[in-house]
């Protein structure tokens, strides 16, 4: 990309501020639900692969056209793997530990369908630590 004038720089830095705010309050301008689930060697060792093809799977069975799945590192717990953190927009984002992959299908069912957040597996950590 070739930058053509100083306001177009301004622009572009604003952009990414914009962007690096929204990770640090973890709060998420996507008008999407995006489920995280760590896949680094100790979630696939717990069972983060089940999980996330669980995961893959109800939202495909429950046509939840505005969810995406999506594998993301560690963040240095591996003793809560595998897990999930659903970032639902304009909500805090929620961090559970341990789920398996029928957890992983009662967070679809609970959580995403029906707004209830499964307290019991919350976990106090986030992905998008700064
Ligand atoms: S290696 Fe276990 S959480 Fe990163």
């Amino acid at each position: 990309m070739q930058i053509k004038s100083l306001d177009e720089l301004k622009k572009i830095r604003e952009n990414s501020l914009k962007k690096v705010n929204l990770r640090q309050t973890g709060e998420s301008d996507s008008p999407h639900t995006e489920i995280l689930v760590g896949m680094s060697t100790c979630g696939i060792a717990s069972g983060a692969r089940e999980t996330l093809n669980a995961l893959v799977e109800e939202v495909n069975n429950n046509n939840l056209m505005d969810v995406k799945v999506i594998q993301v590192g560690c963040i240095g717990l591996c003793h809560s793997e595998p897990i999930v953190q659903v970032n639902r927009p304009n909500e805090k984002p929620v961090v559970y530990g341990k789920i398996d992959a029928q957890t992983g299908r009662e967070i679809i069912k609970e959580h995403i369908i029906n707004g209830k957040v499964l307290d019991q597996y919350v976990i106090d950590a986030d992905f998008a630590r700064p």
